[in-house]
């Protein structure tokens, strides 16, 4: 299974891209792709589509568009589909900073609900929804074994 994070401006800008990697690929969670972006309001609205209407909407925009971030495709083919999206949100950890367990990304790293350093596909069909928009098929590789 493939599932997408964005490393977000505010996490490229402090020289976390490393460290956020590491962390999935301790875990043997490897990288089926990866680009350095700077998105636009359409690019950040098609992957927000769902929080339209909603009071964070465009702060959310806004921050996405700040700064380059940097989008990855995570192979969890090591794991079970089930396992997969729970473990990298495990690793990723609860969207409010000031809520999420020190360990995970966004627990060690996330300064306020605005900064979470992270975003992480949810669930199989989100990722399925979200991957595409970044990521053309001929752009990840698979891995063999
Ligand atoms: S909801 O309404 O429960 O579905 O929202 P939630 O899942 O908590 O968050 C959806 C995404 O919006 C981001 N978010 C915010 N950004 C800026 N400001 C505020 N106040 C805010 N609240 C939520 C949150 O980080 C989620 O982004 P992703 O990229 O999906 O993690």
């Amino acid at each position: 299974m493939k599932t997408l994070i964005i490393i977000r401006p505010d996490a490229v800008l402090r020289g976390l891209v490393g460290e956020i990697l590491t962390r999935f690929e301790k875990h043997s969670i490897r990288v089926a792709g990866l680009k350095v972006m700077q998105l636009d309001r359409e690019k950040a609205g098609e992957l927000y589509e769902i929080h339209k209407g909603k009071p964070f909407y465009e702060s959310l925009l806004n921050t996405m568009v700040a700064s380059p971030v940097v989008v990855g495709v995570l192979d969890t083919d090591v794991l079970d589909n089930k396992s997969a999206i729970s473990l990298v949100r495990k690793i990723v950890g609860a969207t409010d900073p000031s809520l999420a367990e020190m360990g995970t990304i966004r627990g060690d790293f996330g300064l306020r609900i605005d900064q979470n350093i992270i975003h992480a596909s949810d669930s199989v069909d989100s990722a399925v929804r979200e991957i595409p928009i970044f990521f053309k098929k001929e752009e990840l590789v698979k891995y063999k074994c």
